[in-house]
């Protein structure tokens, strides 16, 4: 009896009069006994599924062995569907509706009968979004990502998102005729599952379990994998005594399970993306994250995954190769190994069996892909609040490079400038592409990779120093400057930029420079204008006028922290 007295879900199941039979005749109309609604542990299944995020398309299937798992281990498993975002079809950017979504699983778990959560993601915002959201609430909580798609094959060869954009390329050179494009798009895409290049949503389900939040092996197994459903079978077992123990986010999202994630996120090449929603979660629980943090807890970890865009294996050779663990372990001289994670056990622990069976995939500390890793922060009077650069993905010699700025000023005057013949431009330009950032697009769209101009590629260049306010996929690669912060909207320096300015880029020594003099760039801000977006209502509107710069994780100010879980009210 005192067991069922805990339970958060008694205070709607476990009342007596018009209250209680309000909150337990309609549930019955689905055909549980009345012992259901006694004092079990109440599961909440927080579902993105979507047809309209296919790498999310099979979670119900997915959800289904999370239940069995929570059934099995007393619990009573609901399952409940959110906002699902999909990178691939959803305009203008799936990071415009991350808070919203984060707000819709944050109301949805507070406001119903829940004791445990259970979190399915697998597209990249749909991971942060429902962890965001999840913290502000703070109830034992497990993730279980959706796993990554098998490794594409195309005429007997591997191929993954990262070659979306050299298809592109070849295609706009003449070298790749559209039918064998279209080919490509089946041979890519065969199985159930997200990206499969450690793109962002490969970063995503890496990040959660470095984080702690998830059982080991969550990131690699792939979508496909029978293992994935008995990841999700234990994962559902698990929330259940998660639930009696009150393990909840709070006592492990610490400030050393964040230095964690950190860490393993540059030891696997992971995305970019990675920093804003790193931010945002910590923002969400109460631990204080810097950007500096990213720069200076990767600094001595080496990039050890072979995986693209970095490298060249995916995730599914990644999880056959042992996956995060195999990892994890390599990198335990580094890590916060005391840190608790969801099965109870420390992150240090959860590595003791494990084994790494192939090191061309996973290399060691004394012997890593590459040394460069992480992610490096640039500041100068561009971006005097940061602007954030990933070495492994970048060309080594333009790390250090001083060139003339060409400016699109946003990105309809990129489409209409990229494939002229006659830029005024050559290979050691700069490329500056404005109003890209969180309340210029709106929503931080993934567009700071700035395709090569085609006089370019028809050169042959394959990369050149590209600077945005914007974010760019985490399959794409390239000496890219992303978040410049304070972004161009918001009448930064970086808004004043203009077509032959001299910039300079001092990766070695953090620096990011306009020479520029601070009077021009006065006389400059004279006539500097924000633009006009036209957003005049519903969720945009409220998201331009709350949203913080990219330094800070671009949630909505309003966002910030926890509310709890807590309902004082009912509802009748
Ligand atoms: Fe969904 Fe890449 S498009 S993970
Ligand atoms: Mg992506």
């Amino acid at each position: 009896m005192d067991d069922k007295k805990k339970m958060r879900s008694q205070n709607w199941f476990g009342k007596t009069g018009k209250d209680g039979f309000i909150y337990r005749a309609w549930m019955k109309n689905q055909g549980y006994p009345a012992d259901e609604f006694e004092g079990k542990p109440v599961i909440g299944i927080c579902n993105t599924w979507s047809e309209l995020t296919p790498c999310n398309g099979h979670f119900r299937e997915l959800a289904e062995h999370v239940k069995r798992g929570v059934w099995e281990a007393g619990g009573f498993p609901l399952e409940f569907p959110v906002m699902s975002l999909g990178e691939t079809l959803m305009k203008p950017t799936t990071m415009l509706y991350r808070n919203l979504a984060s707000m819709d699983a944050e109301e949805s778990i507070r406001g119903n009968p829940l004791d445990g959560i259970v979190l399915l993601g697998g597209c990249d915002k749909t991971t942060p979004s429902i962890l965001m959201g999840a913290c502000s609430v703070d109830l034992p909580t497990i993730f279980i990502s959706g796993g990554p798609m098998l490794n594409g094959k195309h005429k007997g060869r591997d191929i993954g998102t990262t070659d979306v954009w050299k298809f592109s390329d070849a295609n706009r050179r003449g070298e790749l005729s559209q039918k064998e494009f279209v080919e490509a798009e089946a041979n890519m895409c065969r199985s159930d599952g997200h990206c499969a290049v450690m793109g962002t949503a490969s970063t995503m389900a890496c990040m959660v379990e470095a984080l702690g939040v998830t059982l080991p092996h969550n990131a690699a197994i792939p979508a496909s994998d029978s293992r994935r459903k008995v990841l999700a079978h234990i994962s559902g077992r698990r929330i259940v005594d998660m639930v009696k123990e009150d393990l909840t986010l709070s006592k492990i999202l610490t400030r050393e399970a964040f230095e964690n994630a950190i860490m393993v996120n540059a030891a696997i090449g992971g995305s970019t993306n990675f920093v804003v929603h790193l931010l945002a979660i910590a923002g969400r629980i109460g631990v204080k994250l810097d950007l500096e943090d990213f720069d200076k807890f990767s600094e001595k970890i080496p990039l050890l995954a072979n995986l693209l865009p970095s490298g060249k294996f995916m995730m599914e050779d990644f999880y056959y190769a042992g996956g995060l663990p195999a990892l994890i372990k390599e990198l335990k001289a580094h890590l916060h190994t005391n840190a608790l994670t969801a099965n109870g056990k420390s992150i240090g622990e959860n590595t003791d069996d494990i084994t790494c069976y192939d090191t061309n995939v996973i290399g060691s500390l004394e012997n890593p892909f590459k040394d460069d890793s992480g992610i490096a922060v640039v500041r100068g009077n561009l971006c005097p609040d940061g602007a954030i650069l990933k070495p492994s993905a970048a060309t080594p010699a333009l790390m250090q490079h001083k060139g003339r700025a060409f400016v699109f000023e946003d990105i309809e005057d990129y489409k209409a400038k990229v494939d002229l013949p006659d830029l005024d431009l050559d290979e050691n330009s700069v490329l500056v592409l404005k109003n890209a950032g969180p309340k210029g697009y709106p929503g931080m769209p993934e567009v700071g990779n700035i395709g090569l101009p085609k006089m370019m590629l028809d050169k042959g260049i394959t990369d050149m120093v590209r600077i945005s306010d914007g974010r760019m996929s985490g399959t794409a690669f390239g000496t890219v400057i992303l978040h410049v912060s304070p972004e161009s909207a918001v009448g930064g320096t970086f808004g004043l930029v203009e077509t032959g300015d001299i910039i300079e880029l001092d990766v070695a020594n953090r620096k990011l420079t306009l020479h520029v003099s601070d009077e021009v760039l006065a006389e400059r801000k004279k006539s500097w204008k924000a633009p006009d977006l036209g957003y005049n209502r519903g969720y945009a509107k409220m998201y331009i006028e709350h949203v913080e710069q990219a330094h800070q994780g671009v949630d909505l100010d309003f966002l910030k922290g926890k509310s709890g879980s807590e309902v004082n009210r009912d509802s009748h």
